[in-house]
């Protein structure tokens, strides 16, 4: 991309939910910030039939309810005029022809419309790029993510294409990498002799809200872990790519994922925990007897030298006590306890906990010694928050940062086909155990705690404990 080159992106499904909360507003904040090259032009495509003025209006109004930042009627009004809308059909080769004759050189999102509008078609080389920013699901499973992938490589290129995992786009996400890789001191101990076990926690305080239709099919392990989740665990468990871009970097994903042992009924079994919240049966368009779980536990393995022997503990579930999204690393034991205890204490293990969201920010919690005391120690914070160091407003919508990527074709934080496939290939038996041997059990829980009974968890009957504190303000 440069600034001055005229720029059409085209967006289908415009008159969705996802347009009016996150893609439209992250374009306006881009372009208010000069961000976007000054020559572009977005047009909606969709089933609704709205006038380009009805368009504006109703994205207009989507701001006052989305938009994280402050603007100017005058920049809206400048950014509105960029703005366009054109009614059609998915499946209709003659609505597409039309949106063609709109705007030339067209890129899109679904299969069967790439084929539509024939992108086969290759550009000269003066005559700029077609790129197209795919949003999940790329599913719900191995044989469709397949499907999809060779559809797309039927008129697309790889290096044209963007899946979305919003994740990555979050700063917190991309973080991992500059703890881990713009630092010397975590590396050294950043392996199976130093660490104990890691935590990944997503964790949500919303229900299903109105989407019960959709995600009684998918469930929390098609929602969240097979993207979200394992997204967190490549990023905490790759080696050091030997330069930051999107081949070096997905290649070192791909490799994580292909050393986790593989998923047997038997192991499934052994190394998940599922649970539906109470009252979920009752959620608009869910099914009475649904056996979607809303909640899950999985311990992974990644065998390779780094990691061999230390677990990988992930949970997310909806309607649970909060929305705390982190990443725990918990050390080993110090290997002697040299200072005096009381019998019933044990020597607490640092953690270093890589704060996705709400509260931004790592911190390291060691052990100091107790004032006054001749031997105690307490567990204290090292802390850093976002909101302290760069100011409470520098974090950006995570689908800013992935769209302008796309726009410049800087795919680092886009999701691969072949890790996609590779990510399905570990969630696919997960979810076939649960549904054909029912095993293990579908666990309940209250909405509002942290999920079913704290005895039940892979990780507390492996003698560890969740971490659940924030670090403090
Ligand atoms: C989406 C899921 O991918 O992520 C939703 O489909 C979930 O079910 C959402 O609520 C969570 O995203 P965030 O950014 O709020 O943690």
């Amino acid at each position: 991309m440069t600034k001055h080159n005229p720029t059409s992106i085209v967006i289908f499904g415009a008159s969705g939910d996802l347009a009016r909360r996150k893609l439209v507003p992250s374009f306006f904040n881009l372009f208010r910030k000069r961000k976007t090259p000054k020559l572009i032009t977005i047009i909606g495509f969709g089933n609704t039939d709205f006038s380009d003025e009805q368009f504006r209006q109703h994205l207009r109004e989507g701001l006052n309810q989305f938009a994280g930042f402050k603007f100017t009627e005058e920049e809206w009004n400048l950014f509105a005029r960029r703005l366009h809308y054109h009614r059609g059909r998915y499946t209709d080769l003659d609505d597409f022809r039309k949106l063609s004759e709109h705007l030339k050189n067209l890129p899109t999102i679904f299969p069967n419309v790439i084929d539509l509008l024939g992108l086969t078609d290759q550009l000269q080389e003066n005559e700029g790029w077609r790129r197209v920013v795919v949003e999940k699901p790329f599913g719900p499973d191995l044989a469709s993510a397949r499907q999809h992938n060779l559809q797309t490589h039927k008129v697309l290129n790889e290096n044209q294409v963007y899946r979305i995992d919003h994740y990555l786009g979050k700063e917190t996400v991309q973080n991992i990498l500059f703890t881990r890789f713009a630092n010397t001191i975590f590396e050294p101990i950043w392996n199976r002799n130093y660490i104990d076990h890691v935590q990944i926690t997503v964790a949500e305080k919303v229900g299903v809200e109105h989407r019960g239709g959709y995600y009684d099919t998918i469930g929390v392990v098609r929602d969240m872990v097979q993207n979200h989740l394992l997204q967190l665990l490549t990023l905490v468990a790759m080696e050091p790519p030997a330069s930051f871009n999107a081949t070096a970097l997905r290649n070192e994903k791909v490799k994580v994922l292909s050393a986790i042992s593989p998923m047997t009924p038997a192991r499934v079994a052994e190394n998940t925990l599922r649970a539906q919240y109470k009252g979920y049966r009752s959620e608009p368009d869910v099914r009475a007897d649904s056996s979607t779980a809303t909640y899950a536990e999985l311990r992974l393995f990644v065998n390779n030298w780094r990691w061999q022997g230390v677990p990988f503990y992930l949970r997310s579930g909806k309607n649970l006590t909060e929305k705390l999204s982190q990443i725990v690393i918990q050390f080993k034991e110090p290997p002697l306890a040299m200072f005096p205890m009381p019998p019933d204490r044990k020597m607490a293990s640092n953690l270093l906990v890589l704060s996705i969201q709400p509260d931004e920010g790592v911190h390291l919690r060691f052990e100091a010694k107790a004032p006054d005391t001749v031997a105690e120690t307490r567990s204290v914070d090292m802390e850093f928050h976002y909101a302290e160091s760069f100011g409470p407003t520098a974090i950006p919508e995570s689908y800013e940062r992935l769209l302008l990527d796309a726009l410049q074709g800087d795919a680092s934080l886009f999701t691969r086909a072949d890790e996609v496939e590779m990510a399905w290939g570990l969630i696919d038996p997960i979810v076939q155990t649960w549904e054909t041997e029912q095993t293990p059990p579908l666990a309940g829980y209250k909405p509002g705690t942290w999920g079913p009974a704290e005895a039940d968890s892979l990780l507390v009957r492996d003698g560890r404990r969740w971490h659940y504190d924030k670090p403090a303000k």
